[in-house]
């Protein structure tokens, strides 16, 4: 039976914090889990959460993640603890890290997370911030290895914008090897430092690709792949990016132009005919509710391994 390794870093603020090794651990620890193969026992263990956006998979995932290892959750709303009244992170982090054995928060800036993980005793998850959602990244290589069993051939497009969503595709696609393509309009480019960091996994491998042309970045691929255009938070630039992403999104004619045996991802919560069409997330392309399942799988295998 496969066990649960203990992870080198103590904490998943990053893509970048599991080793390639690490990773595919994960993945067939998920695999498992999904097979209903483990019986992990983490009984009593208590996981916080903390959630300053709103979260339907990722919060419910890992409730149930939680209950069927054994332990359970505590959900923080930041309007009825202390956080919204702005306690120090510093402050919070310690009180939590005395009650809770993991922490997983979601919260607007990457370095308000690592302030966290700075002064908690306990392992930090990043459960999304506006750089990265590598929790997303784990279900969506998750997804990708059971359709086509491994990523030697897989050529993985995403169309939209160039953050959190995107920034943990990338670096988990150098991690693994994927050729990676990201279309966006200009402006909207992944962050430089993913990008650096990426481009240095990948060694001499010209494997990531940045374009804002979408039809000759959907060619050839096997994976095609969308995200809201305006995130949490963007609220008020919807009307602009609305315009700016005209002729970004992933509808039947778009699709035609990929690999036949393509398959459609989307991190979900969709807004439908604005970054895809209703046709093509209804068609049976879709792997998109696999996807969310695999958050489940996933978030239970990362546990087990923090907890370790
Ligand atoms: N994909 C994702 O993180 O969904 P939620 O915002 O519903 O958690
Ligand atoms: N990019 C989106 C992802 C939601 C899961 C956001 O940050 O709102």
């Amino acid at each position: 039976m496969l066990n649960p390794i203990k992870l080198a870093n103590k904490n998943f603020l990053s893509s970048l914090d599991t080793s390639r090794e690490e990773f595919f651990h994960l993945l067939d620890l998920a695999k498992n889990f999904k097979n209903k193969d483990l019986n992990i026992e983490l009984k009593d263990k208590v996981l916080g959460l903390i959630f300053d956006k709103s979260s339907t998979r990722t919060r419910v995932s890992f409730q149930v993640a939680m209950s069927r290892l054994g332990g359970t959750t505590v959900d923080l709303n930041p309007s009825t603890s202390q956080i919204g009244r702005g306690e120090p992170i510093r402050d919070t982090a310690r009180v939590l890290s005395r009650y809770c054995d993991v922490l997983a928060i979601r919260t607007f800036k990457q370095t308000d997370l690592e302030e966290y993980a700075k002064w908690s005793s306990k392992p930090v998850i990043n459960a999304l911030t506006d750089l990265e959602h590598p929790c997303q990244a784990l279900a969506d290589y998750m997804t990708i290895k059971e359709e086509f069993g491994d990523f030697k051939n897989v050529v993985l497009t995403f169309i939209g914008d160039g953050n959190n969503v995107a920034n943990s595709l990338i670096l988990c696609g150098a991690l693994l090897g994927v050729e990676v393509r990201i279309v966006c309009p200009k402006g909207y480019e992944p962050n430089e430092l993913v990008i650096d960091s990426a481009k240095k996994i990948y060694k001499n491998k010209n494997l990531l690709k940045i374009t804002n042309d979408p039809i000759s970045a959907v060619k050839g691929a096997n994976v095609l792949y969308t995200d809201v255009w305006s995130s949490m938070g963007e609220e008020n630039q919807k009307e602009e990016k609305d315009k700016d992403f005209l002729g970004y999104t992933m509808d039947k004619a778009l699709v035609s132009n990929a690999d036949s045996d393509a398959i459609i991802l989307h991190c979900l919560p969709a807004y439908r005919d604005k970054e895809i069409t209703d046709e093509v997330i209804e068609s049976k392309k879709n792997r998109i509710f696999e996807q969310a399942e695999n958050r489940l799988h996933a978030q239970q295998a990362l546990i087990s391994c923090l907890l370790q």
